[in-house]
This record gives structure tokens, sequence and C-alpha cells, in this order.
């Protein structure tokens, strides 16, 4: 096998990044195939995702790579290389990948050949890190967000080492194009518009592990999403901590709207998902588009965060409730069948009844086909930790459970509305209950369940809307 300090030769070392990383991917082919060769059987890994989209398709980044290296996707933790890509907007989603280490731990001490990693938001938290370092010494590779195109040059490292490599950046301004990927689905993709947030939302921490706002190229997004087209790919998910602001930092500026209106002249495209929208910046411009747009899904996911003027001030949204809701007005006045849904937190520091009581109004008066509500977690570090006057605990829980029951409420009276008409489903999957019915989504996001097989996933089809069950429509193929 090869010594760290042969493969990591300065004058082998390519110069440009992605090359560089090819290098790598390389080297860890030949240390894989000798450890394969050794235990007489490949080497299986596991990839566990928390969090958001964004978080998923970096997952797609790490399987790819993975893939090319020689891994082979193994049965859940039971595998040879576990890696943990974590979330910590909130709390719970940091305590939970404590409780899954513990676990893992006693994996390892059975098969001596397993490594662990960990990357992701949570691992851009320099108290976390440090809880690793001393809790939890077993394992072998944490990285953070702004490293993550270093990966095979990471896992080398870690291949060849017997203590722990820790490598979490603070920041990047570095954006590496054209690294290996392997999607999840075959005809869905999402796809990374800009990375990073600068809005500092008072309780937010995406803004201090995912760095400051950076948008890629139009060029070199146009260009992915034309080879997954030709991959065989009809719908992609633009990613982006706010899409709304995409454009403003490039050498050549450019807005969100024009970005799309060039998405949409790729030919084989057939449908296009954002996400997500600040509705600080989601400009007349933007709202002209969707209307003109054939291939924009009648999705629009426009976080609220609380309906109290005094509220999201405090929450530095820089919007108020009254411009919240005229802007809803504006979209539905332009695109009248677009689902609306948001995102809802329960609990700031200083939220009174009154303020909780604006929120609800804000509910009624939206009518939002779903919302995402979440308890207020406090992040350290954020401003909104320190401030006075946090929740109590009984409150918070008084407040979120009659928010949740209107929230449901709404939704089910409005998931119906498209009932008795046809309308093009994207096949995803077979049905996970019953295989005779295969299970497919809307242009708005909602699920329709109906007679087919595996031969229709990936096609667009148009269905009858016999029935809704709920939060979901029974069809028919016409
Ligand atoms: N506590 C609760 N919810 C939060 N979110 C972000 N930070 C917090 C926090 N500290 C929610 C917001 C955001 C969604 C992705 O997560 O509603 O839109
Ligand atoms: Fe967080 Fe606000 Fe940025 Fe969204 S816009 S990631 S809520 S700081």
């Amino acid at each position: 096998m090869k010594k760290l300090e042969e493969i990591f030769d300065d004058k082998l070392l390519p110069m440009d990044e992605a090359k560089r990383q090819y290098y790598f991917i390389d080297a860890a082919k030949d240390i894989v195939a000798e450890k394969e060769a050794e235990l007489g059987r490949k080497l299986t890994f596991c990839v566990n995702t928390f969090g958001c989209q964004m978080n998923a398709r970096d997952s797609e980044k790490l399987v790819g790579i993975l893939e090319q290296i020689g891994y082979v996707e193994g049965k859940d933790e039971d595998s040879d290389f576990v890696i943990y890509n974590t979330c910590t907007v909130r709390e719970n989603a940091n305590n939970k990948v404590y409780g899954r280490l513990g676990y893992l731990h006693n994996k390892k001490k059975k098969n001596p050949h397993m490594m662990i990693g960990l990357c992701g938001c949570m691992m851009q938290e320099e108290h976390v890190v440090e809880t690793i370092r001393k809790k939890y010494s077993f394992v072998d590779l944490v990285f953070g967000t702004h490293n993550i195109y270093k990966f095979a040059e990471l896992l080398v490292r870690a291949l060849l080492s017997d203590s722990m490599i820790v490598d979490i950046w603070k920041d990047t301004d570095q954006i590496v194009e054209d690294l290996p990927v392997e999607r999840k689905y075959s005809f869905k993709s999402g796809v990374n518009i800009m990375f990073g947030c600068n809005n500092f939302c008072s309780y937010c921490i995406v803004p201090y592990v995912r760095g400051r706002e950076r948008s890629r190229n139009p060029r070199d997004i146009v260009r992915e999403i034309e080879h997954l087209v030709e991959d065989g790919v009809v719908e992609v998910m633009l990613l982006g901590q706010n899409v709304n602001s995409y454009g403003k930092n490039l050498d050549e500026p450019i807005t969100f709207a024009q970005l799309l209106e060039q998405i949409e002249q790729i030919e084989g495209l057939e449908r296009i998902r954002f996400m997500t929208s600040h509705p600080k910046d989601l400009s007349d411009e933007l709202i002209e588009t969707l209307a003109k747009s054939k291939k924009i899904c009648k999705h629009f996911h426009l976080p609220l965060q609380s309906g109290s003027t005094r509220i999201l001030e405090k929450m530095n949204r820089r919007y108020t409730k009254e411009d919240y809701l005229l802007l809803v007005d504006k979209i539905r006045s332009k695109v009248p069948d677009m689902a609306i849904t948001t995102d809802i937190i329960v609990g700031f520091p200083g939220e009174t009844e009154e303020d909780f009581l604006e929120t609800m109004d804000v509910v009624e008066k939206v009518q939002f086909d779903s919302a995402f509500t979440f308890i207020y977690s406090k992040r350290t570090g954020t401003p909104a930790a320190s401030m006075e006057e946090q929740i109590s605990p009984e409150v918070v829980k008084d407040r979120f459970d009659r928010l949740l029951a209107k929230v449901q409420e709404i939704s089910q009276k409005k998931s119906g509305a498209l009932t008795g008409q046809v309308a093009d489903v994207l096949v995803e999957e077979i049905n996970g209950q019953d295989a005779s019915l295969v299970t497919g989504r809307l242009s708005n996001n909602a699920v329709v369940h109906f007679p087919g097989d595996a031969g229709l996933i990936g096609k667009i089809i148009q269905v009858r809307l016999n029935e809704c069950k709920g939060f979901y429509y029974i069809g028919e193929q016409v």
C-alpha cells in the first residue's frame, strides 16, 4: 500500500481543484481495492442524512465519490463506512446524532474495518467538535460544510491514519464544479444555485455554519441541468437558502427571474421547482416570470416565521405582516392556482399571546396549503439566544398545539380542491403499501396514487383525480 507521503507528493498533485480531487479518488480506489483483496469482499458504505434538501444534495455528492472509489451501498449502519451528514438548525437534530454515535460505537467494536465519518452543519460548531474529540474518540473523520468538495482527499488521509482526522474551515469562497455525484432518483434532481446565507435572522444558525452567500455562475448551472436532462432528469429543484437574492454578488449580476428564464429554455426539462424564497427579496419581476412560465411548478414555499410585525423585527426578517399578506395577494392574483406553503416558529423570545394571535390571523387569512411548524430552539451564538424573556415550555406547547390544529384544519380543507380534474403527475415510485399502485406528484406538490407499474416511473402521466383522501388523491390514468 502506498504511504501518505507518496500520495501527498507536491510534484504529483494537480493544481486545479477538481483534478486534484479526481487524483485522490484514484488514490483512494487503490487503497480500497487492496483492502477488498485482503478481506475477500467489497467494502460497503451508508450515508445517513439529517436536515434539509441542501444536505440531501451534499449527500448525493458524497455517494458519487464513494461509488467512484469502489465502495458499494451497504445495509444501514452495518456498513464498513458510515457517514452522518448532520443538521444543527434545531437542538433536537444535534441530540439525535449524539444518540446514534453510542450505537455506532458498539457496531465498530464488532467490525474492526468499520470507519465513522461526520460532516454537515453541526460540525461547523466548535463545541460540537470538542465534544466529539473528547467523548467520541472512535470517530475516524470529521469535516464541515465548506470543504465537502475535499471529501476524497480527506478520505485518503482517514484510510491511511490511525487517529481521528478533523478538518473544519470557517468559511470559503470556493465553488468546485464537476465532481462526481450519484442521484437518488433517476428522473429528478436538486441543483445548487447558491451556497450560504447573508440574512442573519436572529434565531438562525445557518449563516454561521454555511457561511456567506455565494452564487454559482449561471452558465455552470445551465450546463449542469442540460447534462442532467440528457441523463433522464425531467424535474429540477433549484436549491439555495435565499434564492430570491441569487446572482447579486456575481461579477456580471443577474436576477433569479433571469436565471429561471434561461433554465426554462432547456429542452426536455419539464418541471422547475425552487427553495427557499425569502419574502423580503421577492420581486415583481419574479412573480411575472412565474405567471409566464410553462415549467415552473405551482408551488411556492414562502417562510412566514411569525405573523407579528413586532416579532418579525426582533427576528430580523425585514418585512411586516402587511408586506407578507400583500406578497401572497400578488402571487395569487397572477397565478391563482399556486399552492403556498410556509414555515412558522412558535415561542420566539418575547412572543406574547397577542403576537401569537397575529400569526394565527395570517394563517387564517392566507389559508396555506401546508405549513411546517417549529418550536423555537435556542441556538448558541445567535442573537436570539441571549434575548431575555425566553418563553416557558408549557406556554409554547399550548400555542404550538393550537397552531398545528389550525394549520391541519386548513390544509385538509384545501387538499381536495382539484378533485374531478385531470392533471399531470410525475410518477416517482411504486406505492409502498399497495404494489398495484404508483405514487407521484402534481405540479402543486400534492401526492397522487393511481393504478400503474414500474414502467411509469419518471414519466409525466395525465391522471384523473377521482377522490381526495385526507392529504392525497386517488386517481386513474386517462
Ligand atoms: N428554532 C426553530 N426553528 C428554526 N428554524 C430555523 N432556525 C430555527 C430555530 N432556531 C426553522 C425556520 C426555517 C426552517 C428551515 O427552520 O422556520 O425556515
Ligand atoms: Fe436562516 Fe434566515 Fe438565512 Fe433562512 S434566511 S437560512 S432562516 S438566516
